[in-house]
């Protein structure tokens, strides 16, 4: 028997990833940029034994069958492939967060699986190479690979498409803090999403335009200027649901609650809070901001109607092997 267990953290994205260019291989339309979310992580160990009849999962305890585990074993066998080896395996995750709280699993989930499975069979990848496999099974799970700030260079190919660090956890102490105002289950997953993006008459302006604003990103991430990332992180999320609710059928993620946090932080930050939001393919707000700033912009998100949990996140480290 081989095993090996591996944990990774969630990101938050700062320029979105949304649409393919190959929805196979998972390469996406634009290249995005993220900070890893320290203190959520995914726990994942992998097993491969020739004693099992098939691939197996369970995510927190409980046994996944169907799409959720052919999701899984897809990666498995690139791993296998590549290992040149074909023996099944058992695989048991777990999260330190809880599932459709809002903080997207797939990312940290497919990071911790793409490290695990491929040191269990026996493979040492180098960090671009386990952010491509990561990639292969969510897109934005190839930036849960590197540590703190994260870019991923969207590329033409397989071969150049995975994620690198930028900066390391350290560099700047941004806040994410986590605006929870619904825990329902979504109701149109990423990977139907992307798909519907080219159906959107506006996904094409949005992507043309994508160089300049990771550029921007980038710039202020390197240089700690949270005014022009504030600028940059707000329109890049805007960019993205104007997408989501011109496509066809059209995804309109928001709440009447997430709309009441948008505009309260832009009304903050006119009166001169640091603090902006970006917001995923789900109702919750993650609202960023310089740690100085975290105890007052928190405790006014606690007292927004409609806000249920706001947790506070610091940057995190790349995905380790565990113990
Ligand atoms: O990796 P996926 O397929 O779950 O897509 C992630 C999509 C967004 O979270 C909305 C944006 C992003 O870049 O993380």
């Amino acid at each position: 028997m081989h095993h090996a267990t591996a944990l990774a953290h969630p990101n938050i994205a700062f320029i979105k990833y949304w649409g393919d260019l190959d929805p196979c291989l998972r390469l996406p339309a634009n290249g995005s940029l993220s900070m890893n979310l320290d203190g959520l992580e995914t726990r994942t160990q992998v097993s491969f034994d020739a004693a099992l009849p098939a691939d197996s999962l369970s995510v927190n305890g409980q046994e996944v069958s169907g799409a959720g585990l052919a999701r899984v074993s897809e990666l498995l066998e690139r791993v296998r492939q590549r290992a040149g080896m074909r023996l099944p395996a058992r695989v048991e995750s777990e999260n330190n967060f809880p599932m459709g709280a809002g903080i997207a699993s797939s990312a940290s989930a497919f990071a911790a699986l793409a490290l695990a499975a491929s040191h269990a069979a026996g493979l040492r990848l180098s960090e671009a190479e386990l952010s491509r496999l990561a990639r292969t099974g969510s897109g934005s799970a190839c930036r849960s690979v590197p540590g703190g700030f994260v870019e991923w260079q969207a590329g033409q190919q397989d071969e150049e498409s995975y994620a690198f660090s930028i900066a390391a956890p350290e560099h700047w102490r941004l806040v994410d803090c986590i605006v929870l105002v619904s825990q329902a289950h979504k109701l149109v997953g990423s990977t139907e999403g992307h798909a519907l993006a080219l159906t959107s008459p506006l996904q094409a302006g949005r992507v043309a335009d994508a160089p300049r604003r990771l550029d921007i990103c980038r710039r202020a991430v390197c240089e700690r200027d949270f005014a022009a990332l504030a600028e940059v992180v707000e329109l890049d999320s805007n960019l993205m649901h104007a997408v989501m609710i011109t496509s066809t059928p059209p995804l309109f993620y928001w709440q009447p609650a997430t709309l009441a946090v948008m505009r309260a932080v832009q009304a903050w930050r006119a009166q001169g809070l640091p603090a902006c939001y970006t917001i995923d393919a789900g109702p919750n707000v993650h609202v960023l901001c310089p740690e100085e700033a975290v105890g007052e912009v928190a405790s006014r998100l606690r007292r927004l109607k409609g806000v249920k949990q706001v947790l506070t996140v610091a940057p995190g480290g790349a995905a380790r092997l565990a113990g």
